[in-house]
């Protein structure tokens, strides 16, 4: 690691906006930093660098941002005298030095691909105490953010990046144009990843990209996602998780692969964007409403008991009232698990964006709250069918309003709740198995006693 003294001992906070990439890049960016000698600290006021990894797929992130970082400027200067601000990730890829337009404080702007750079871009704007600007676009880093250190956010999860990039170019989405085309690591390097993990105490990872499924196809010509799970599943981990997988890309192989591999757990982001075949050729999804519901059959027959969660979007330009009962009806039939639910935002740069639509905003807003109340109440029949069985909870920590009270997820990515037990503390159970029986089960969450031992 190249010396960079005068980022020695200062002080850092990170703010991430975004996907499950961005926070995996956070904790890269983290691990860097404090290779090179400086600090984290748990607010943005007491920081001497503020590093903000944005998010720009809809645009209430992008104004969130503006914001944020604007607030830094009244904010009182750290012990050190100077305040660095650092914009990195998809915003960042976006506007590059256009972002000093709107918001002159900023000191460094880096890419989504520009993340090693950072520890010298610091240094430099220190040194000259003028504004570097980089983003690093033009010259893609070879690498991939996992080769630098990492402080994980969780001692027992990790997020495991095995592909970036996307090749689809759905038509409403920005982040083909922020993160790239596809590229995917080598087989064995992502292994051996999970074997470190492994030795290291992780006891869940999540397998991230934007299309899981085509891992492989850009560097060993086909697929190899399905081959990937079992050898992950050999490794010794406990729980792999994936996301995002793309339905037309879901193959038999990678279903039979997560139905034999105990380690994976009997739960599939698989989203669907919208019901109706119309929107989603539209959307260029390349799948219809009938392909698929019979998807879900498929991954149902192999695997009865899984729980399906799923992203929609709701007012896609011209999107009638007639698709939009398209979406519920699917909705309805596949009973989701849970469902992420957005309202459609114009993206500059997207085929989508030069659509005209003219359907009234209270139009769209009612959809989606019939949309919402829709997921609540399946999400609530789906914790329901839980009540009186015994999950095997991975401990994450004391919940955020009562400190008594341990939460956790179950195998189906459920939030569970549970009663600290007498003579124990959170630090004794976070990062351990136990079972918890279901006595209780909420909208968003199932509650009940500990049973048996932690392990
Ligand atoms: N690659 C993932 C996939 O296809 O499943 C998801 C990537 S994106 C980060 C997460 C979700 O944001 C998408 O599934 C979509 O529902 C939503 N999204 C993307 N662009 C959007 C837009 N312009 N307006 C509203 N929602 C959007
Ligand atoms: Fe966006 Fe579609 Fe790629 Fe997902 S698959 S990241 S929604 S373009
Ligand atoms: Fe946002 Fe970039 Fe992820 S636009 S959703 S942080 S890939």
């Amino acid at each position: 690691m190249v010396d960079y003294p005068h980022l020695v001992g200062l002080t850092y906070h990170i703010k991430t906006f975004g996907c499950q990439m961005n926070l995996h890049d956070s904790e890269r960016v983290s691990g860097l930093l404090d290779s090179c000698g400086l600090v984290e600290v748990a607010t943005p006021e007491e920081a001497d660098v503020v590093v903000f990894m944005t998010c720009c797929v809809r645009e209430k992130a992008d104004t969130r941002l503006y914001g944020q970082v604007s607030s830094m400027v009244s904010a009182p200067v750290p012990p050190s005298g100077r305040r660095l601000v650092a914009v990195g990730g998809c915003i960042a890829q976006r506007d590059g030095e256009n972002i000093r337009k709107h918001i002159p404080n900023v000191d460094v702007v880096f890419g989504t691909q520009a993340i090693a750079r950072l520890p010298y871009l610091l240094e430099q704007a220190l040194l000259d105490d003028s504004h570097q600007l980089e983003a690093d676009t033009a010259e893609p880093y070879e690498g991939f953010s996992t080769d630098l250190p990492s402080h994980r956010a969780q001692s027992f999860h990790a997020w495991l990046p095995i592909m970036t990039g996307c090749n689809n170019f759905c038509t409403y989405c920005i982040v083909p144009y922020v993160r790239g085309r596809e590229r995917s690591r080598i087989f064995e390097d992502v292994v051996m990843e999970c074997e470190h993990l492994v030795r290291d105490g992780v006891r869940e990872i999540t397998l991230l990209g934007q299309n899981v499924n085509s891992y492989g196809r850009d560097r060993y010509g086909k697929p190899r996602f399905a081959e990937l799970l079992r050898a992950v599943g050999q490794t010794g981990i406990g729980r792999i998780r994936f996301t995002s997988s793309h339905p037309k890309d879901l193959s038999d192989e990678t279903i039979a692969a997560m139905a034999e591999t105990p380690q994976v757990m009997p739960q599939l982001h698989l989203a669907v964007q919208s019901g109706s075949t119309e929107i989603l050729r539209r959307m260029n999804r390349k799948y219809s409403r009938e392909d698929y519901l019979e998807l879900v059959h498929k991954i149902r027959a192999a695997m009865p008991d899984i729980a399906l969660s799923t992203d929609i979007i709701v007012g896609f330009p011209g999107e009638t009232e007639e698709d939009f009962e398209q979406t519920l009806s699917l909705v309805r039939e596949v009973e989701f698990a849970s469902a992420f639910t957005f309202i459609y935002s114009r993206r500059e740069g997207t085929p989508a964006a030069k659509i005209v639509d003219n359907t009234p905003h209270e139009v769209i807003q009612e959809r989606f709250e019939r949309l919402a109340a829709l997921v609540a109440d399946l999400a609530h029949k789906a914790n329901v069918r839980e009540l009186g069985s015994t999950v095997e909870v991975l401990v994450e920590g004391p919940s955020k309003s009562d400190a008594h009270v341990l939460v956790g997820h179950s195998p189906k990515n459920q939030t569970v709740h549970f009663a600290l037990p007498d003579g124990m503390s959170a630090q004794d159970l976070t990062g351990r198995y136990v079972d918890v029986r279901v006595d209780e089960a909420k909208t968003w969450y199932l509650r009940g006693p500990m049973v048996g031992s932690a392990r």
